[in-house]
């Protein structure tokens, strides 16, 4: 029986993987390959004359397998990456993409901005000059998933609590080890519910330094034409924004700032199409809405900032609900 070497594998595999019309076969060759040899990417490159044992190859094949069948390479490796960190993955959570990268870096911009307060301008006069977040820095992430948002909060705020919140129980546990392994759980709090119900839950109505989410926003009749690796093997429910796609988001920003202390950021990801609607809803009750674009150049990610606290306006930081 022939006995591979790591090159001859790769490109054996990328010209195959090619062939049959996967995009990054080089790139995917290579997760594949690193994950059945227990290796990181990079030390394939030194060794890439180690011969293959039997079962290495053996491994290697059945993943291989998974990939051709249509499974995403991280749903087969259970492994993406996200940002400068590597997430656990499996098909009760989304896999964590680009866009939301983008997202983060709006995110933690404002949230960086609001920390180094005591007092922030937001850029309208109307607004004038808030003590935001009275030195508390909480942020909500509704819809975690696989936690990328509240880890990726946790690891570069240090100061920084999250709350987490999910209504799929399953992906609260893949959020749960991806915070233990990024060393960030005794900051982040999981919370099992949908939309702003487990924040009302806790009380913090009028305290979060800032709310971040990427909420499904694909409406209902278009999930059959996404891409058969997306709605073959990725939950429904973190896709399904029923009939518009809009039915989180309008949740998210018609509770949403309530939850804000004065100053605090709403920042939200959207789908194609979407951000205008958003923004005009946004308007409704924050002030400085901003749309921004993801690294392909597409609005996806629209942002506002709650205003100061008004006098006699009732917010008084409690729970009425
Ligand atoms: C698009 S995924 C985002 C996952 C992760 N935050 C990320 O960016 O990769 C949306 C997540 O929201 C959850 N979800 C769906 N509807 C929800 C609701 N009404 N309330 C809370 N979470 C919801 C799904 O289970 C899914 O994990």
């Amino acid at each position: 029986m022939k006995t591979w070497t790591v090159l001859e594998l790769i490109d054996w595999s990328r010209e195959y993987l090619a062939e049959k019309g996967f995009g990054n076969a080089r790139l995917e060759t290579e997760l594949l390959l690193s994950h059945a040899l227990s290796l990181k990417r990079i030390e394939l490159y030194l060794n890439f004359e180690r011969r293959l044992k039997q079962e290495e190859l053996a491994a290697y094949k059945a993943l291989l397998k998974r990939r051709l069948a249509g499974e995403p390479v991280q749903y087969v490796t259970g492994t993406a990456a996200f940002m400068f960190a590597e997430f656990e993955v499996n098909p009760a959570v989304l896999i964590p993409r680009p866009e939301t990268e983008a997202l983060m870096e709006v995110a933690l911009g404002m949230i960086g901005e609001i920390a180094q307060g005591p007092r922030v301008a937001l850029g309208s006069t109307e607004a004038g000059s808030v003590d935001p977040c009275e030195n508390e820095l909480l942020v909500a992430d509704i819809g975690t998933g696989s936690g990328v948002i509240a880890t990726t909060v946790a690891l570069k705020m240090p100061d920084a609590k999250v709350l987490a919140t999910d209504s799929s129980p399953a992906a609260l546990d893949v959020a749960r080890r991806n915070v233990e392994r990024a060393g960030v759980a005794d900051r982040v709090r999981f919370l099992e519910g949908r939309s702003l119900e487990p924040l009302a839950a806790e009380g913090v109505r009028g305290r979060l330094t800032a709310i971040v989410s990427n909420p499904p926003y694909v409406p209902t009749g278009e999930i059959e034409t996404l891409p058969a690796d997306v709605k073959g093997y990725e939950p429904r429910e973190a896709l399904d924004g029923g009939t518009d796609g809009l039915d989180c988001i309008r949740g998210i920003v018609q509770d949403g700032p309530a939850f804000l202390a004065p100053g605090g950021a709403l920042v939200l990801e959207v789908g194609d199409g979407q951000a205008g609607t958003v923004r005009d809803l946004l308007r409704e009750s924050l002030i400085s809405v901003e749309v921004f674009r993801d690294y392909a150049g597409r609005d996806r990610i629209v942002a506002g900032r709650a205003g100061p606290r008004r006098e006699g306006g009732g917010d008084d930081g409690q729970d009425h609900r």
